[in-house]
């Protein structure tokens, strides 16, 4: 099973690839985008990164093809320069990021990631080292406050304040364990006729940016890639909330003169697209140019 990548076309176009270049990916995921980025290089070299050991696994089994001309590194893109340095890289030519979650990992219950189906509260992308806090451990230890925090400031859920009410009732006299009894906990959190379950997937998408640091490693990692870029490589970064867009446009603004924007406006996938893969659809694609 392959994660269904999104704005192909326009990854491939902004991206601008040179045969010869050095070109990351700093998402790499199931390797959708990798593919169309290996095929454009022919001397050139590409580099995946992946917090997600499972990711990394189907990866480097779906490209074993061009593993000639392909490296992969089990980590956070916050650390992209020490791992070029690994491979005695300086300078790289382009990276994509393409935030958030696979579909592989939001359909895969034991990850926790879903509403849709039971698994434990975990939702960690990346399994090993320092990064050991679950949601599991968010739900049943923060504070009501702390809790109706998360869910306003990464989700912006209107209802932030009765869901955390709701969990530190229930907690109370048991423990929360998993995704399904946190979705009950929300759904009779929220008065009569007001649920939907655009409420869940907002709270549970509150609790995996929190588990995962994501909107502090987007800014970090952005950072990382401009420290690296050639004169004349380009960032492509794709989003999918108004949270991670806001970052990139903001980023990009204040990079200014260091950065060209070479997306007036974000780009969004045409209608064909989002017929075809529906996830598609909150997708926003902006890149820039390091001059
Ligand atoms: C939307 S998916 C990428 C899909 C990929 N473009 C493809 O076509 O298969 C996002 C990926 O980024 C990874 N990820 C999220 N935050 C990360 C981080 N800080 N460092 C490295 N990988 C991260 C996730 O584990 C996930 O596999």
């Amino acid at each position: 099973m392959i994660h269904t990548p999104v704005l192909v076309k326009e990854v491939i176009k902004y991206l601008r690839i040179r045969p010869e270049g050095v070109y990351v990916d700093a998402t790499v995921g199931t390797g959708g985008h990798a593919k169309f980025i290996l095929e454009k290089l022919k001397t050139g070299l590409f580099v995946g990164i992946d917090r997600d050991k499972y990711q990394l696994d189907i990866t480097r089994n779906y490209l074993k093809a061009y593993k000639k001309k392909a490296r992969f590194f089990q980590s956070n893109y916050t650390s992209l320069k020490e791992l070029l340095k690994k491979l005695q890289i300086k300078f790289i030519d382009g990276i994509l990021f393409d935030f958030g979650i696979s579909s592989i990992q939001l359909e895969t219950p034991s990850r926790g990631f879903s509403f849709q189906s039971d698994g434990p509260l975990d939702m960690r992308m990346g399994t090993t080292g320092k990064n050991t806090i679950t949601a599991g451990d968010i739900i049943n230890t923060y504070s009501r406050e702390n809790l109706a925090e998360i869910f306003y400031k990464y989700g912006e859920e209107k209802y932030s304040r009765r869901i955390a009410s709701g969990i530190v009732d229930y907690r109370s006299s048991k423990k929360i364990e998993s995704t399904e009894e946190l979705n009950r906990i929300i759904i009779s959190a929220i008065p009569n006729n007001f649920y939907s379950v655009n409420i869940s997937a907002r709270i549970f998408q509150s609790l995996r940016i929190a588990v995962n640091d994501e909107l502090d490693n987007i800014s970090a990692g952005l950072n990382k890639a401009v420290g690296v870029l050639s004169k004349g490589g380009r960032i492509v970064a794709i989003s999918f909330h108004s949270l991670e867009d806001r970052i990139v446009k903001n980023f990009f603004r204040n990079k200014k003169p260091e950065l060209k924007i070479l997306t007036a406006k974000p780009i969004v996938p045409a209608e064909e697209e989002i017929e075809k893969n529906p996830r598609s659809r909150s997708a926003k694609l902006r890149s820039a140019e390091r001059l």
